[in-house]
């Protein structure tokens, strides 16, 4: 081997470059501080695990651009398993990777810049790097033998065996990325610049209808020697050449997919011997907006008829349509449209409405009529399934889907344009020029179609009501569903958490609190609420959950339970107790006098005169506002209410606002960033988010949304969801936010406030009111935080230097 030496540049360092040097001639699996390698010698490896299985040192990943990676030295081709700068590329001149003498593996670029590093500095102490037999790379302690780094904690785009995916890592490529939800289940999704979306496992099934469970919170997965990839969410992929003595990766790959492969030794190719996706258009986000995802039999994208690629170089920016669509500013908009149909395709997610059953007239005259509608998807199975979409994303064209999706166009369209693009895709030719997203052979996909593939949607709201990702609830069900008794072990622990914070009632003393429930104070989607008063004499408000013996109803109680054991502020119920005895699982809360505020504030026509005074919904807005402010942002779990709706806000008699039922709540740990998983469905229409409906991770930001509906509410006193025009039509969200721009622009907050008050108002808390509505109202990006809304509402509570505004 030629320039042995050049390893060790350690010119300062002449007797460790000595040592190197004499040891170099086999090729080194351990190094101590001091050793480097420089970009220009990447004919070399940095290190080579003791059997020589994989190696470490600079790859090439383009013009004069190298990594730092390790990878299979038998594999011909994508060999490499990690890389430590994916993302910055170091320059082919002068970049080093080099253990520094503090311990740190650090790679620098060319002007000594440091691109990438272990974060092991300080350690001294001799430190070693290695590379072992796994394929990891470790940073270790010799004194205490610990591995103080290891690259199998920072995984890139693969997966080796033995190495732990847990909650912490992810495997990315490109937009797509696998990892562990908050429900605790492995999933995967493309977060592309358009959109976000969950696809695997399928989001149509629950989970439980994809063989997992959201029970294990561990979060572990781990591909074994035999090839057997399992999940603590009971996934369990077996290779088709299962057995030991096989070198195997398990990689996500720049089409969505996740793939485990099989290294042939002899050859050096690699084999797929279990793949994630069993046909490849399931992956969202494959073909862009508008674009259609095609497997014939490798895959491609296509445009809809009408519909040009809009830039031809890159499926990703998808397809524009050449007509204008959707144009509002007319009525009759069903004289000037028709529907064109694409058979066996459909367009994931993003729908407007949903029925179960509904004749192709009626739905396709719903389509016509609304102007966010582009197309709809309608399907022959059951009664005829209707879905009106808003936007066209994660098409697909499959001989298993029971439908077609009819293109919404104007009636003067170019005719032969039309017939020119959809003769091209029925002969299963890509309109406008093809361009493959991906070579993937259909060798990768050898499996059949399989006919019980089902695409059964559900619209948002019917979504899959999911299973909260406690532990603690998950656990409590196992034991409470199977009809087993609570080991007294585990059952002691349970008690100990709940008992320090609440008292356990049995189920004959909160019936006789209630006289066997008598009056009733509330029903709500999670059950009824009765007043009770206990031995003591206190009043106290019952829930009895739901009865039937759903999931659902434990796993609210369980989760109602954890949440507010915790929680702990004047503007939210407190709770003092439950009880569950076999299907009886009942809350004991505090007793809230004054009703719920959609009684105060709607129910005005039933006789009642009194109307709630400005300054009572001032305070009612500031209370919900720091409410939420705390569960958001102070609590020790990150708690999002998930159903932000006047009937949730409790009034005490001096008008204080309680926010109620938290059985609706996800508990998500604090430390997420970004993205909060939440992928199921809760809430009330009319406050729901509009992202609720497109299946992307949800965040804090959803009862942002429905808490600026309730400000509005609060201010014209009446339902937003009930706004009609003048002519009795429903006002659309875009027309209610465009109506209150114009007040804001105007100054006429006048016009808007609730008329009862007659001008008993303070109009400068109104204008900020409207303009924080507006604000939780925008897309949520742009919507401020609980905290901000607090803070701003706090700052115009001067109610005390304006008692002129009093009424
Ligand atoms: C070093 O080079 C990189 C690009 O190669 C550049 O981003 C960085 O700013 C440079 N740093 C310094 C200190 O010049
Ligand atoms: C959770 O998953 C882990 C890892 O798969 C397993 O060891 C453990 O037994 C599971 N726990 C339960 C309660 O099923
Ligand atoms: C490796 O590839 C060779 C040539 O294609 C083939 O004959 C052999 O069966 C393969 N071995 C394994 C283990 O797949
Ligand atoms: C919508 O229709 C009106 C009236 O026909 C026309 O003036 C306007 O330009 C159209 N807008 C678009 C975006 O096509
Ligand atoms: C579906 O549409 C039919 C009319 O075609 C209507 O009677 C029915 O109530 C609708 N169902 C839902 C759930 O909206
Ligand atoms: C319609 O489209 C065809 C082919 O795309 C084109 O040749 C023709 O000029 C168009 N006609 C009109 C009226 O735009
Ligand atoms: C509830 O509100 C009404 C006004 O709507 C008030 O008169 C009454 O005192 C309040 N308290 C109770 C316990 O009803």
């Amino acid at each position: 081997m030629a320039g042995l030496g050049t390893l060790c540049l350690a010119v300062q360092l002449p007797l460790v470059c000595l040592l190197l040097r004499s040891s170099a001639s086999t090729a080194q699996h351990t190094l101590g501080t001091g050793s480097s390698l420089s970009v220009e010698d990447r004919a070399r490896a940095f290190l080579v695990s003791p059997d020589g299985t994989f190696a470490c040192g600079f790859v090439q990943v383009g013009d004069n651009a190298f990594s730092f990676s390790v990878w299979f030295t038998a594999a011909k081709s994508s060999a490499v398993v990690w890389t430590a700068n994916r993302d910055s590329p170091v320059n082919g001149r002068g970049s080093r990777i080099s253990f520094r003498h503090d311990g740190e593996l650090a790679l620098a670029d060319t002007n000594g810049t440091t691109v990438w590093a272990s974060r092991t500095g300080g350690g001294g102490r001799g430190l070693t790097v290695s590379l072992r037999d796994t394929g990891n790379l470790v940073v270790v302690d010799p004194s205490t033998g610990r591995a103080v780094w290891q690259s199998f904690d920072w995984p890139t785009d693969t997966l080796l065996p033995s190495q732990r995916f847990n909650k912490q890592t992810k495997l990315v490529a490109g937009y797509y990325s696998l990892y562990f939800d908050n429900d605790n289940v492995l999933r995967m999704l493309y977060d592309g610049p358009e959109i976000s979306s969950i696809y695997w496992p399928l989001p149509d099934l629950r989970v439980f209808g994809n063989d997992r469970t959201s029970y294990n919170s561990s979060r572990i997965a781990i591909l074994d020697d035999a090839g057997v990839f399992r999940s603590s969410d009971r996934l369990q992929a077996l290779a088709s050449d299962m057995g030991v003595g096989v070198r195997r990766r398990l990689t996500i790959e720049q089409d969505g997919n996740l793939r485990m492969y099989s290294l042939n030794a002899s050859t050096g190719g690699w084999t797929v011997t279990w793949s994630a996706l069993k046909q490849p258009c399931q992956a969202h986000g494959l073909c862009g907006k508008n674009g259609i995802c095609e497997y014939l039999p490798s895959q491609r994208c296509s445009c809809p008829p009408g519909y040009v690629m809009n830039d031809a170089q890159d499926w990703g920016k998808g397809c524009n349509p050449t007509f204008a669509v959707g144009n509002c500013s007319q009525g009759a908009a069903s004289e000037k449209f028709m529907s064109f149909k694409v058979a066996q395709t459909d367009f994931y997610g993003y729908d407007l409405k949903f029925n179960m059953s509904m004749t192709f007239e009626i739905c396709r005259e719903q389509c016509l009529l609304d102007c966010q509608c582009v197309a709809f998807s309608y399907r022959l199975d059951g009664a005829g399934r209707c879905y009106t979409k808003g936007m066209l994303f994660n098409g697909y064209t499959s001989a298993n889907f029971p439908g077609s999706i009819y293109l919404k166009v104007p009636l003067d369209i170019n005719a032969s344009a039309l017939r020119v693009s959809a003769q091209s895709a029925a002969a299963g030719l890509a309109c406008s020029p093809v361009v493959p997203v991906l070579t993937v052979s259909a060798a990768v996909y050898g499996m059949p179609a399989r006919n019980s593939w089902k695409w059964t949607y559900f619209f948002a709201f019917a979504g899959v009501l999911g299973v909260l990702d406690l532990l603690f609830i998950a656990t409590g069900w196992w034991f409470l569903s199977s009809k087993q008794s609570i080991p007294s072990s585990l059952e002691a622990g349970y008690r100990m958490v709940l008992t320090s914070q609440f008292r356990r009632f049995t189920y004959r003393e909160l019936k006789d609190a209630t006289s066997n429930f008598k009056e009733e104070l509330g029903r709500g989607g999670s059950g009824v609420v009765y007043r009770g008063v206990l031995d003591g004499g206190k009043v106290v408000a019952v829930k009895k959950l739901a009865v039937e013996v759903s999931m659902q109803g434990d796993e609210e109680f369980w989760a109602e339970m954890t949440v507010l054991g915790r929680i702990n502020h004047m503007n939210l119920v407190r709770i003092w107790g439950f009880c569950s005895e076999h299907k009886h699982k009942l809350l004991v809360y505090e007793y809230v006098e004054n009703q719920s505020l959609d009684r105060h504030l709607f129910d005005a026509a039933d006789g009642k005169q009194t109307t709630l005074s400005w300054s009572d919904r001032y305070k009612i807005v500031l209370g919900t506002a720091r409410g939420l402010a705390y569960l958001h942002h102070e609590c020790l779990e990150w708690v999002i209410h998930c159903d932000m709706k006047p009937e949730n806000i409790l009034l005490t008699r001096e008008f204080d606002a309680k926010i109620a039922d938290f059985g609706l709540a996800k508990l998500s740990k604090r430390d997420g960033g970004a993205g909060v998983e939440l992928t199921h469905m809760r809430g009330t229409s009319g406050y729901i988010a509009p992202e609720w409906a497109l299946n992307v991770p949800i965040n804090a930001k959803v009862d942002v949304y429905s808490f600026g509906i309730v400000l509005l509410e609060i201010v014209v006193g009446s339902r937003v969801a009930d706004q009609r025009t003048a002519a009795g039509e429903r006002l659309q969200m875009p027309q209610i936010a465009q109506a209150l721009r114009h007040v804001l622009d105007g100054g006429d907050v006048m016009s808007l406030v609730d008329a009862r008050l007659q001008g008993q108002f303070n109009p400068r808390q109104a204008m900020e009111m409207v303009r924080i509505s507006l604000a939780c109202m925008d897309e949520r990006n742009s919507r401020p935080t609980m905290d901000d809304i607090a803070k701003a509402l706090t700052a115009f509570d001067d109610e005390d230097e304006h008692p002129a505004y009093r009424s």
